[in-house]
């Protein structure tokens, strides 16, 4: 058997498997709360070794997208607990991935239709949220211009990740994710173009980690280093993300930064699905001798590049993302080489039931068509 389909110590978080559930916002939340069919979906992908929750995001100020499911009331964490219950049921394990978009945002979506807030002042371009439109109908909506945090709110939002995590505890999540990644707070702060503040979190390589590791130390005290992970995305360019001189030194300084802390993980969300440039094999050679604890990589992986992958020794473990979403089952199909259902497009993000719960298993779809041909 392949290493990918064997039991993995995730830093003493026992896993059935290396194969894990990438974070993926599905948008079925109409009140912001995970519900009942929120808890079905992740019961019947449970085969992951982990699951990732899609982004839960921590105050009303970090939403980006409607009908996401929040972390940050009571009526939330019930909502959560029944997922995580699922989950536990059918032998699985959970993080939930905590997620401020920064920038990315709107302000239908903002309190009393404040600005969003940013490292600095500039609007993402040609970037679209998902909020209400000037016809007050919901839709894809430009992201409006942010306003620069004051350095004196920055612990602010240090502190709404840290109320979140002793959420995420109560809502009984094995562990958390910071959503590093992909355009969102800490990558507006990380960016050495975007980030010009001249405070101490703009500037050095340190100044702009700043937020980031103090984050992950919070939240390191709070649960303990062991239940944490990040997700960050090298070189990622997703929401008007620029190139920046220091861009390499940038995430090995982070990397290595988080070798310092012994956490559960750092997960590297490789967006060549996105914008059609990786990661590259160069620097996650480099990364991975810059971290030196459990790592995950998502983008664009089969079964067979996942397994070489990990035999190689570039990561300990294979993320998958839509995958996920044709194939509840997936590690089933994966120990019996079943072909992979594809994933229906138009369905992703649309709020239904359909193209949600209602992917079939393996099984399921061999009784439809055996039951088809009677
Ligand atoms: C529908 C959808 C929603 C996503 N939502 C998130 C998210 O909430 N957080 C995140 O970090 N990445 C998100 N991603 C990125 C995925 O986690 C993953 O990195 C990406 O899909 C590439 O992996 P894949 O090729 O296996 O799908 C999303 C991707 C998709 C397709």
């Amino acid at each position: 058997m392949s290493q990918l389909l064997e039991k993995y110590d995730m830093n003493g978080i026992r896993l059935s498997s290396r194969v894990v559930m990438a974070p993926m916002t599905r948008c079925r939340a109409r009140t912001a709360v995970a519900d009942e069919q929120t808890a079905l979906y992740y019961r019947q992908r449970a085969g992951a070794g982990l699951i990732i929750s899609e982004g839960s995001q921590v105050s009303a100020e970090g939403t980006g997208y409607l009908y996401t499911p929040g972390i940050y009331t009571s009526e939330q964490v019930a909502g959560w607990k029944k997922v995580t219950d699922a989950v536990h049921e059918e032998g699985g394990k959970m993080f939930v991935q905590l997620w401020h978009v920064g920038r990315m945002s709107h302000v239908s979506l903002q309190k009393e239709g404040v600005a969003p807030v940013s490292s600095v002042d500039v609007a993402a371009r040609n970037s679209n949220c998902y909020a209400y439109g000037e016809n007050g109908e919901p839709g894809p909506v430009q992201a409006s211009r942010p306003r620069a945090l004051d350095t004196n709110e920055i612990p602010r939002i240090t502190a709404d990740f840290v109320s979140a995590s002793i959420r995420a505890d109560e809502a009984g999540f094995d562990g958390v994710e910071i959503h590093g990644a992909n355009g969102y707070l800490f990558e507006q702060f990380a960016n050495g173009k975007l980030n010009t503040r001249t405070d101490e979190y703009g500037g050095s390589t340190m100044n702009r980690l700043r937020l980031t590791l103090e984050t992950v130390d919070a939240l390191v005290e709070q649960l303990g280093s062991t239940r944490v992970g990040i997700r960050l995305s090298p070189f990622g360019r997703l929401y008007d993300m620029p190139a920046f001189d220091d861009e390499e030194n940038t995430w090995l300084t982070l990397g290595r930064e988080l070798s310092k802390r012994n956490l559960a993980y750092v997960h590297l969300s490789d967006q060549k699905a996105f914008i059609n440039e990786g990661i590259g094999e160069d620097f996650l050679w480099k990364f991975r001798d810059a971290y030196t604890g459990a790592l995950i990589l998502t983008g664009c992986l089969t079964q067979e590049s996942g397994e070489a992958l990990v035999e190689q020794g570039l990561c300990d473990l294979a993320g998958f993302g839509r995958p996920f979403v044709a194939n509840p089952d997936l590690v089933d199909r994966f120990r019996n080489r079943w072909p992979l259902s594809s994933v229906d497009l138009p369905t992703l993000y649309t709020g239904g039931e359909k193209g949600y719960a209602d992917y079939p298993t393996y099984q399921e779809q061999r009784e439809l068509c055996v039951e088809g041909s009677i």
